[in-house]
């Protein structure tokens, strides 16, 4: 009979481990669930007693309401965490190294290495350690190496790599009806056994046949491959925007008649202003290192011009708003709709958004932002982050952060649209319209708009992967 998991342990209360595991508690009422963090603050985010949660994504407060207190719990007593638990996914950051030997590129595995020290230190009997987190190819190996030279005796390790595929703002759903849940372990016969134990947990809301099982390197490389080939497309698709731009063809008729095609699929083709998010630059920056120490320089090449074009675009983006306010922006008002990477999400990591008014900074305009689920504090760190030669003052003097998109767009010469929030389909352009200094210009930088409506009320307007 396979392992029975009856507590799980998840280490790291972030976008993965919460929603991960929150839904693991609802699936699974027979599973005690603890999800465990070293910052007190996220932990007492996740306790509020009104579900301010740390994070904001659709449908989240729903399953923790219904599970929190009964079997699932948020704590950041670390190892009493590890102690109970049967199964502890490792769900911690791995963000791109900022200094030391692969500076840029690798990732910086000095979390999973921490969390991976700490369970060894305090586990008093065998564990399944699921990697969760995305790492580099053969994490798993040094995971298992450190576990055994540390562990008490008559302790066992199984390890498990079990990269998550959920996209934020669709989290809940993504990990309700997942198109494929990925396990890969050793193809020993503890191997496989630890295997059918996570098996089986998902087993409790997920089909059989999507529950794959493979290798552990497999299992680790399709991770940074799967996200890999995302960025691409999107890349492919920006590359093909300015071809769009320079010759009058529309990128929103080219990516659904490409996508047509059942082999290309019509998904994951919207051109934008760029791809943002915690997660794909950093992902193939990690294969770019990999293919590298592997000696592949045409392969780290290939994948590292899927990144270069993003930033292409970015620039590219940024360039299109200035030459078209008459080549310079100085001193002119700007109003920024959104500030996440992407809709339906407070995250803001790598937001094409925070590139953007970088460059406006530089050029000296005065930027007013509105977005409706980042927090004002973190629109200021992102900001100080991006500006390091600007003092925080000086970036407040310049920028406005303000609460409802009529009122960012008061008074000002051009609205760029970085995000592709919903309420944004909803404005009323003809108010905003009458309220702009004229002429009134608008940069679509997702798709957003009806052009030919905004030009009829008396607009410029620029959509990116458009000729006009
Ligand atoms: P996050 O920064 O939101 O959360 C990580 C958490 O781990 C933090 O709260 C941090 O305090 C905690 N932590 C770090 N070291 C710890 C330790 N030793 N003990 C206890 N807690 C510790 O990160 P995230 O966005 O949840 O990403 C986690 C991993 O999942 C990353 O490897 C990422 O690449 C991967 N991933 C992310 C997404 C996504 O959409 N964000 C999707 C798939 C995979
Ligand atoms: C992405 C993947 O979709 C997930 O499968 C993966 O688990 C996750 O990365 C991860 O490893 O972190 P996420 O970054 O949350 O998820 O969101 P996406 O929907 O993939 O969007 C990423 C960026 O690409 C956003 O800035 C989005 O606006 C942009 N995008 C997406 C486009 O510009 N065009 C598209 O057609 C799709």
């Amino acid at each position: 009979a396979p392992i029975q998991v009856k507590k799980v342990c998840c280490i790291g209360a972030g976008y993965v481990g919460g929603p991960t595991c929150a839904v693991i508690a609802l699936k699974c009422p027979q599973i005690q669930v603890t999800i465990v963090d070293l910052n007190q603050a996220r932990i007492d985010a996740w306790n509020s007693p009104d579900f301010e949660l740390p994070i904001y994504e659709p449908g989240l407060a729903d399953v923790v309401k219904a599970t929190r207190g009964k079997n699932l719990f948020f704590s950041s007593d670390v190892d009493r965490g590890i102690q109970e638990a049967d199964l502890i996914f490792v769900s911690v950051n791995t963000p791109t190294k900022k200094s030391g030997v692969g500076a840029g590129f690798g990732a910086d595995l000095h979390y999973v290495e921490s969390a991976t020290r700490r369970i060894a230190a305090v586990a008093s009997s065998s564990k399944i350690v699921v990697e969760k987190s995305t790492v580099p190819c053969r994490t798993a190996e040094s995971m298992r190496t450190i576990l055994e030279a540390n562990c008490k005796p008559g302790c066992r390790f199984d390890i498990l790599s079990n990269p998550e595929f959920l996209a934020e703002g669709t989290a809940i759903s993504d990990l309700f009806n997942p198109d494929r849940v990925l396990i890969g372990s050793l193809q020993t016969q503890e191997g496989k056994d630890a295997c059918a134990a996570l098996a089986s947990v998902y087993a409790n809301w997920v089909p059989k046949e999507r529950i794959l099982t493979v290798g552990l390197w497999s299992s680790e490389l399709s991770k940074l491959a799967a996200n890999a080939m995302l960025a691409q497309r999107i890349s492919s698709i920006n590359a093909l925007s300015a071809i769009c731009e320079a010759t009058g063809a529309n990128i929103d008729e080219v990516a659904h008649a490409v996508g047509y095609d059942s082999r290309v699929g019509p998904k994951f083709l919207r051109a934008s202003v760029g791809f943002g998010g915690s997660c794909f630059q950093k992902d193939i920056l990690n294969l770019v290192y990999l293919s590298e120490s592997l000696h592949l320089p045409e392969v780290a090449a290939y994948w590292r011009q899927v990144v270069e074009l993003n930033e292409y675009q970015k620039r590219r983006f940024s360039k299109i708003v200035v030459d078209a306010l008459f080549n310079t922006i100085t001193g002119k008002h700007i109003a920024v709709l959104g500030f996440a990477f992407k809709a339906d999400t407070g995250d803001t990591r790598e937001s094409p958004a925070i590139s953007l008014i970088r460059d406006f900074l530089a050029e000296r305009a005065y930027i007013t932002v509105y977005d409706p689920k980042v927090e004002e504090a973190q629109i200021w760190m992102d900001l100080s982050e991006a500006c390091p030669h600007l003092t925080l003052d000086q970036i407040k003097r310049q920028v406005t952060i303000v609460h409802s998109a009529l009122e960012a767009c008061k008074s000002k010469e051009a609205i760029v649209i970085a995000t592709e929030w919903k309420e944004f389909r909803e404005i009323d352009w003809q108010t905003v319209y009458n309220n702009m200094t004229k002429p009134a210009f608008v940069f679509d930088g997702r798709l957003l708009v009806d052009a030919d409506k905004l030009r009829r009320i008396g607009f410029k307007v620029k959509v990116i992967g458009r000729g006009e």
